[in-house]
C-alpha cells in the first residue's frame, strides 16, 4: 500500500480469507460479506479490537454489537439459551436471525460488545465467506454493519468504502449480499416469551415489531441508514418533482427501481444500493414509491422510515 488512508479490497477466495483471519487474530478490522449486509468484524474477546470498531464507525458506546458464531454450540459458550431459543436457532440458523439472550458469567467477550447490558445478541450467519472465516479463527466475531454510524448500510464492497475507506484494515469482497436488509432480532425473556426488536428477513406471521424501549434496543435510533438528503416516502408517480431522485417499485419506474415486478425479496436486496445511488446523485431530494407493509416489506419500510428521519 503506497497511499496513506486507503483500505485494501481483497477477493473473498481462500487466500483472501486466510489474510482476513490473520488480520483479525492480531486485533484488526475486516469488512466481511454476510447474507444480509457487510459486517465490520473484530475479535469479540479483545477489548482493543472491539474498541476499534466503535472508533472506525463513530458508533455511540451505548450501542451493543452482534456476536457472530459458527453454530449453536459456540453460542452456548456465550449465552444461556432456553429450550425455546434453541428451537428457534435450530429452525433458522445458519441464517439472518439474531437472538438476544442472557450473557453467561464466564463468556469470553470484551465488555464493550454488550455495552453494559446483561444480554448478548448472537447470530450464526449463512454466508459461505463469513462461515469460512469463523472456521478459520478460534474466537467469535463482533460485527455491526460496515458503515459509519447513522449512514446507509453496505450490501457491496464499494458501499463499505463509501464511508469507511482508510478507517479499517481490509474489505473482503464477496459480491452483493443476497438478502440486503439486516437480520431479524428477537429478544427472549426469562419466562420464554419473545419479541421482535428489529424486523428483518425472517418474517413470522403475527409477530409485529414492537415499539422499542431505549434500554431494550439501544441501537434502534430513530435516525439511521441516512443518505444525508431530504427523503419522502409513499410518493405516488403524480407527486414526483424534477429534482427528486426517484426510487421506484413496481410500475413507478424511478431512477433506480427496487423491483419492476413488485417482488419484495428482490426489493430488499436492492434497497441499500438504491439509497447509495441516491446519496451519490446530484439530485437534492429523494422520493420513494409506496412499498407494501407485508413480509420483508415490513423491514424495508422500517429502514426507510429511519432513513427519512433527520438526525436530532
Ligand atoms: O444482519 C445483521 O444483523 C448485520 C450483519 C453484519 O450480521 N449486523 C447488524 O449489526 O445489523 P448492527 O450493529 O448494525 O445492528 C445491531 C443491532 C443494534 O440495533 C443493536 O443495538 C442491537 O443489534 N443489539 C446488539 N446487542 C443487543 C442486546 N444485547 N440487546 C438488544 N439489542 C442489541
Ligand atoms: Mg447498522
Amino acid at each position: 500500500m503506497t497511499r496513506k488512508n486507503v483500505t485494501e479490497t481483497v477477493p473473498a477466495d481462500a487466500e483472501g480469507i486466510a489474510k482476513a483471519a490473520a488480520i483479525l487474530k492480531r486485533g484488526g478490522l475486516v469488512a466481511v460479506p454476510t447474507e444480509t449486509v457487510y459486517g465490520l468484524a473484530a475479535r469479540a474477546d479483545s477489548a482493543e479490537a472491539v474498541a476499534k470498531i466503535y472508533t472506525a464507525k463513530g458508533r455511540p458506546d451505548f450501542n451493543p454489537l452482534i456476536v457472530h458464531v459458527s453454530d449453536l454450540d459456540q453460542a452456548r459458550r456465550l449465552v444461556d439459551a432456553s429450550a425455546a431459543a434453541q428451537d428457534m436457532a435450530a429452525t433458522h440458523w445458519p441464517g439472518p436471525l439474531t437472538l438476544v439472550l442472557p450473557k453467561r458469567k464466564d463468556a469470553s467477550l470484551a465488555p464493550a460488545v454488550t455495552a453494559g447490558l446483561p444480554t448478548v445478541a448472537v447470530r450464526a450467519p449463512a454466508h459461505s465467506v463469513m462461515r469460512a472465516l469463523l472456521e478459520a479463527v478460534d474466537f467469535p466475531l463482533a460485527a455491526p454493519s460496515a458503515n459509519r454510524s447513522g449512514f446507509i448500510s453496505p450490501t457491496a464492497a464499494e458501499h463499505v468504502l463509501a464511508s469507511l475507506d482508510g478507517r479499517i484494515d481490509m474489505v473482503l469482497d464477496g459480491g452483493v449480499c443476497a438478502q440486503g436488509v439486516e437480520s431479524t432480532i428477537v429478544a427472549f425473556r426469562e419466562d420464554g416469551e419473545w419479541e421482535v426488536l428489529r424486523p428483518g428477513p425472517i418474517t413470522t406471521k403475527g409477530a409485529a415489531p414492537h415499539q422499542l424501549s431505549s434500554i431494550e434496543a439501544p441501537g434502534q435510533l430513530a435516525s439511521h441508514y441516512s443518505p444525508g438528503k431530504a427523503m419522502r416516502l409513499n410518493v405516488e408517480f403524480s407527486e414526483v418533482a424534477p429534482d427528486d431522485f426517484v426510487i421506484g417499485f413496481g410500475e413507478v419506474a424511478g431512477d433506480c427501481n427496487l423491483s419492476e415486478s413488485g417482488d419484495l425479496k428482490l426489493a430488499a436486496s436492492r434497497l441499500y444500493d438504491c439509497l447509495h445511488q441516491a446519496a451519490a446523485s446530484p439530485k437534492p431530494r429523494i422520493a420513494i414509491a409506496p412499498i407494501p407493509e407485508e413480509g420483508i416489506g415490513v423491514a424495508i419500510n422500517d429502514r426507510l422510515r429511519r432513513a427519512a428521519t433527520p438526525p436530532d
